[in-house]
């Protein structure tokens, strides 16, 4: 039986996370697979490119570096990829539709010339919205979301993030033993730019006595408070998890670089020791602090990012065979199912205050089914 020929690519974009490497290698087994394809009679072909968007603007490589960007993914090539973290593709931040150097018609131009009938664009808010902007132009693409801050609308989950929570986890586990040594307050920076989650699951999960989120604007007087209180009641040791978005109530988030990327972020960072430095000078306690930084990146994909990465792959590839396209796969309600693209990058999921955060402990909530 004649079958019909059809090109895939499959790119990651963004901050590298755990959980990209599994969801590439189900997009490639799940288009590859013999009975899939005899059933949808459409023999497919996959192509990795490499660095994010880049890889579509230069796939030839960089002028010091002529490594092409577009290889052939097989079955064999990608059978072990679900066990390694970070993305075995490469990433980048590369923004085809930069306002000060648009290369979108590259962009386009290259889809073209490399036959991509479809696109698997692996990304946060900035690679699926440039994946959006590609579909309005014509381009038949679909989503996977990943990020470690769990900020996309649409989803309930996105790959990295229960990897990233282990992270702080397992580091706030560490910490615990040296703090109560010294009976030191530790706090702990996380990352998460605007979004609290990482911080409040991860502060949650390690049972932190302080969670500080950008959600909700701080009082340091409030936090000496909760920690002079905590002594009191016999604490030999206290961990405060900061999200480097968080801030004092009347300032503005803490940047550790200055100017921004193709995307327009700026580089949040220096919250965490900010706090520790005040709180020294105020509660006269030992203060130290610590930012987990791409620690929270990297490390082997935990067996949810494992799993999660496999089911948005092969979702993907069933939105690709069923030509619904412009839509990101997603995890709602306990279903892996589909949002359109536009719904995942309209706006940031951030924490909800009144259902998920203690105001008065800054921390997570004590009463979960309500009164
Ligand atoms: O979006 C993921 C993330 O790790 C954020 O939590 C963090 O603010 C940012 O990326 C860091 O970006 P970069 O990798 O460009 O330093």
């Amino acid at each position: 039986m004649e079958m019909e020929k059809k090109r895939i690519g499959v790119l990651t974009g963004g901050g590298d996370c755990a959980g990209l490497n599994s969801a590439v290698k189900w997009v490639t087994k799940t288009a590859l697979d013999d009975r899939l394809q005899g059933a949808r009679k459409i023999q497919y072909e996959v192509l990795g490119i490499r660095d994010g968007w880049k890889g579509l603007v230069k796939p030839e490589g960089d002028e010091d570096d002529r490594a092409p960007r577009i290889c052939t993914l097989t079955e064999e090539l990608v059978r072990t990829w679900d066990r390694y973290g970070g993305t075995n593709l490469g990433t980048s931040r590369t923004n085809p539709y930069d306002p000060k150097n648009n290369r979108s018609n590259i962009v386009l131009e290259n889809i073209e010339r490399y036959h991509l009938d479809f696109l698997v664009a692996i990304g946060g808010e900035d690679t699926l919205g440039v994946a959006y902007k590609l579909f309005v132009e014509g381009v038949k693409v679909v989503g996977i979301p990943k990020t470690i801050d769990k900020d996309l609308s649409g989803t309930d989950y996105t790959l990295g993030f229960e990897t990233a929570v282990n992270v702080i986890t397992e580091e706030i586990d560490r910490l615990r033993t040296t703090a109560g040594s010294h009976r030191r307050i530790f706090v702990v920076e996380t990352m998460g730019r605007h979004a609290g989650w990482l911080a409040l699951e991860g502060g949650e999960s390690s049972g932190a006595y302080v969670i500080l989120i950008p959600e909700y604007n701080f009082e340091i007087e409030k936090v000496n408070e909760l920690l002079v209180e905590g002594r009191r009641k016999g604490a030999r040791y206290e961990i405060i998890v900061v999200a480097e978005g968080a801030k004092p109530v009347g300032y503005s988030e803490i940047v550790r670089e200055e100017g921004v990327d193709s995307f327009g972020h700026e580089t949040l960072g220096g919250i965490g020791e900010f706090v520790a430095k005040w709180i020294s000078q105020l509660t006269r306690i030992d203060t130290r602090s610590i930012t987990l930084s791409y620690l929270q990146r990297g490390g082997v994909p935990c067996a949810y990012d494992r799993r999660m990465g496999r089911y948005f792959g092969i979702a993907a590839v069933d939105l690709i065979a069923r030509e619904d396209f412009g839509r990101m796969v997603s995890y709602r309600n306990g279903r892996i199912t589909s949002v359109p693209l536009q719904e995942a990058i309209g706006q940031l999921n951030l924490v909800d205050i009144r259902t998920q955060y203690d105001t008065e402990r800054y921390n997570g909530r004590r009463t979960i089914l309500g009164n």
